[in-house]
């Protein structure tokens, strides 16, 4: 069941985070949806404008409508992740999307808030809701590159004057995380103050957080031990930090790089074990049940698992004609 991102913040603050992750291939959705299932948690489906150049729209809409009748139990949000504006309108348009992301954080407030607004004004007349972005993270995301020194962290106050200002649902806010596989090097993390100061000027307004991926160090071992040359440094943020996140107000977990490393391990491994294959469908199998389980341990990690009767209960029903 594909449902609003609102209703699924409205549950959700608070309590738990919704896991969203990007897909781009029938894979990762067979593993997410299944991963899903046997969390018994809701989750939403990210798809970035490099996928949609890269599946192409309609196949992955075909991907996510056969998902969802192999999977009824399913509930779901659709999510375009870090889009510009005509991608959000493209969105918009196509009626399958639950909500779209404006990602305006490299220009100046001003302009930030105008696309915004923009957005929040056809996005809200067809029902969809809108993410926005203000501060950088580091790392890179599309084809936009920010360096650690450019990175900037959200300010609180310029947070609650956006928000008021441009009309958006949720906001995805810059606190020390950052796109990719090397996010955090010594005892670098998230800064909770920031977090905090900004749920004390936005009670109750749903918060987002990109660049979530934990980046295991077995997971960079076991690559780099099967011909991968991943900087043995790479670190990223700890699980157990989501349960902290949370009652601060982090409604949205944003995680791609993760699941990236899980498909690299799978097929790194099957082609040295097996050099004589040449049949994609053997680590295509191992890999959909890899991501089902990395996906049940992030569910239970950002604590949604068990709770989509709950969320299905509290859901409006939808009017049949
Ligand atoms: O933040 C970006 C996501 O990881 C999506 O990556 O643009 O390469 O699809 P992508
Ligand atoms: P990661 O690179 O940490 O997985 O972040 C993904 C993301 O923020 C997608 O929008
Ligand atoms: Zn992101």
């Amino acid at each position: 069941m594909i449902v609003t991102t609102r209703e699924l913040f409205d549950i959700a603050y608070g309590r738990f985070a919704v896991g969203a992750y990007n897909i781009n291939n029938m894979e990762q959705a067979l593993g997410l949806f299944e991963g899903h299932e046997r969390a018994e948690a809701p989750f939403i489906v990210q798809l970035s404008k490099g996928a949609r150049g890269y599946a192409g729209v309609r196949m992955l809409e075909a991907i996510l409508k056969a998902a969802e009748e192999s999977y009824p139990e399913a509930v779901f949000a659709v999510h375009l992740d870090h889009g510009d504006e005509e991608t959000c309108y493209d969105a918009i348009d196509s009626g399958f999307y639950s909500s779209v992301m404006i990602d305006a954080s490299h220009d100046p407030f001003e302009e930030n808030v105008a696309a915004t607004r923009r957005v929040v004004e056809r996005a809200h007349a067809v029902g969809v809701s809108v993410e926005a972005e203000l501060g950088m993270l580091g790392g890179v995301e599309e084809d936009i590159q920010v360096d650690e020194k450019h990175a900037q962290l959200t300010d609180p106050e310029e947070a609650e004057a956006f928000v008021e200002q441009s009309g958006c649902d949720a906001l995805a806010v810059a606190i020390g995380t950052s796109h990719g596989a090397y996010k955090f090097s010594g005892g670098q993390g998230i800064h909770f103050d920031r977090v905090e100061e900004i749920q004390r000027r936005l009670p109750g307004f749903p918060l987002v957080m990109h660049g979530s991926s934990s980046v295991p160090r077995e997971e960079v071992e076991r690559i780099n031990a099967a011909g991968g040359a991943l900087d043995p440094s790479a670190k990223g943020v700890d699980v157990e930090e989501f349960a902290r996140a949370v009652p601060l107000g982090v409604t949205k977990v944003n995680i791609d790089t993760d699941g990236r490393l899980v498909w690299t391990r799978v097929h790194r491994e099957h082609f040295r074990d097996h050099p004589e294959n040449f049949d994609f469908r053997g680590p295509g199998k191992v890999f959909m049940e890899e991501y089902a389980r990395f996906i049940e341990h992030k569910s239970e990690k950002l604590r949604s698992k068990g709770v989509v009767d709950e969320v299905r209960a509290a859901l409006t029903p939808v009017p049949v004609d």
